[in-house]
Parts: C-alpha cells; structure tokens; sequence
C-alpha cells in the first residue's frame, strides 16, 4: 500500500489539461474519505485507503471525463452540491451571476421577505446559493427534467434548507398556469445557438437540454413577454447570457417592458458580456 504523498506524486506524472494539481487534490480527498483540503494535508504521510477506486477516476479524468461527474459533488462559492451526469455542472459564470445578484438583493431588498423564482433550475445551484445567504426568502425552481429536479430537492436537504422547492415543469406551461408573482428571478437558461461554439468534452459529456434553444433567446421572451404576470411592482431579474444575444435582449426589452425599468449589461472574468440584469425598484 502507499501513502497518500506517494500517491499524488505518481498522479503528478500523469498531469494533463483535465487532471490538474487541484483535480489530484479533490480525487484524493474523495479516495480517502476526507471532508476537506486540510484533512488530506494532515494525512498526507498516511496510507492511501481505496487506491484501485483513485486510479480508476484519475483514469477517466484523463480521458476527460469531467471531475465534477466522477465525484457527484462540486462546490459552489461557499456551499457544496450534488451532481449527476444528466444535469449541468455549474460554471464558474454562475458562481459570478450569484455574487453580482446578492450584491443587488442586499441593496434593493435588505431583510425583507423575498419570494425568488430560478426557472431552469438544474442542480438549483443558483437558488441553493441565493437561498443559503437569504433565510427569510422563499424559492421556488422550475425545471423540465425529473433528474434535474429529483437532484436538487436532494440538494435542499444536503444544505439543510427549508422554504424551498423544486418541481418539474416546462416553463411554458410553469408561466401559462402561474398566479403567484415574484420579488426575484435568478434564470441561466439553455441559450447556445449551435455547436460550434461548444467545448467537445462539454459536448461529449454534458446534456444537450441543457445548453441549445432554438431561437437562442426563445427562453428569454418567454418571461419577458409574461413579466407583469411574474414579478411584483418592485422586482430584480439576473439572466445568464450568451454574449451574441446582446442586441437582441435589448430589442426585447424595448419590446415588452415599460419604461421604468432599468437594465444593465454585464461582463465575465472573460471579458464577454455574460449577464443581464433588469430591475424595477
Ligand atoms: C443551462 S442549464 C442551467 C442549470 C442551472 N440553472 C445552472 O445554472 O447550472 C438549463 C436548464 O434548463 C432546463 N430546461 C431546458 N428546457 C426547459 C424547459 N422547456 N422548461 C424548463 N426547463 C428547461 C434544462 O433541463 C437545464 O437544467
């Protein structure tokens, strides 16, 4: 048997774009049962448990498989969800779609009673998140796959959450039969035109539901055409983008909000314009 530190240093040699140094790190925290990145330093000298299951997943890594399916968890900002091969990893855009919203919220909402909608909610990482910083909100998340949905009620009581919930619908249909109205709606909807633009792991690994709509901001006018039937008077809307749908986001928005709403574009780490915000306050 090897120790853990022998283990890494064989798993360095195989280094390759997917097996990273920190990828190492989270299949040997995994191997070992570990909780945390300071576990698997404490007990770096000790032996390695379940070394056939290590070298397994690093195999598949390398092929590049994703990590995140391989150890059916993923952290997100602060908090850590389940993940499955049928439903979307969550992106690092995400992650920053999360921190711009609750900056808003924390402004514009303060302590108040806030009712958030995530439609396409997938893992619900975006309303986990949002529901983990604001205890006195009440989620609601729509998605039209039973994994998807199945997964983040799981997810609901990984987290230890209450007031909130995941049911499986087609957003059509969810905003046709809705009476409720919402002070918030956190959406990262399938928005790629076609395939060229995609990754051949993401496109290999990763559920096509997921990522393509036909048109590509179908999704979008979907909600911005039923708004005065979702949100309250004063309401904040953080989209997930794709940066080409710039001009013709705005051209909806001219098309079916009233004037006094107020919407913002923003960028990614990229530098691609990756989100869009639209508030009434
Ligand atoms: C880009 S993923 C986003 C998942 C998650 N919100 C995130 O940020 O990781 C889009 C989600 O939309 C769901 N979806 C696709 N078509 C849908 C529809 N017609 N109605 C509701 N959800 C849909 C997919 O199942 C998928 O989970």
């Amino acid at each position: 048997m090897s120790t853990i530190k022998d283990n890494y240093f064989k798993l360095k040699q195989l280094e390759n774009e997917y097996l990273t140094p920190s990828v190492i790190k989270y299949l040997l925290i995994d191997a070992n049962n570990f909780s945390n990145f300071s576990q698997l330093i404490l007990h770096f000298d000790n032996n390695c448990l379940n070394e056939e299951k290590l070298f397994d997943n690093a195999k598949k890594v390398i092929n590049g498989y994703p990590y995140q399916y391989v150890l059916g968890h993923v952290d997100f900002l602060d908090i850590n969800i389940d993940i499955c091969p049928e439903v979307l990893i969550p992106r690092q855009e995400s992650e920053q779609l999360c921190l711009i919203a609750k900056e808003y919220i924390d402004d514009y909402f303060k302590d108040e009673q806030i009712d958030i909608l995530d439609l396409c909610s997938g893992s619900g990482c975006l309303s986990l998140y949002l529901k983990s910083k604001f205890y006195n909100s009440n989620v609601l998340g729509v998605d039209i796959k039973k994994r998807c949905v199945d997964l983040a009620n799981q997810n609901i009581k990984k987290l230890s959450l209450t007031n909130i919930k995941y049911i499986q619908k087609d957003i059509e249909s969810f905003i046709s039969n809705n009476t409720k109205k919402y002070d918030i709606l956190i959406c990262n909807p399938p928005y790629i035109k076609d395939e060229s633009s995609v990754d051949k792991q993401v496109l290999k690994y990763e559920p096509h539901d997921a990522l393509f709509a036909s048109p590509n901001y179908y999704f979008y006018e979907l909600i911005l055409s039923n708004y005065e039937k979702l949100f309250n008077d004063k309401f904040l809307i953080f989209f997930e983008i794709d940066e080409d749908l710039q001009q013709d986001l705005t051209n909806l928005i001219n098309i079916y909000l009233k004037d006094n709403c107020t919407f913002i574009f923003k960028k990614d780490l990229y530098n691609k314009t990756r989100f869009l915000i639209i508030y009434k306050v």
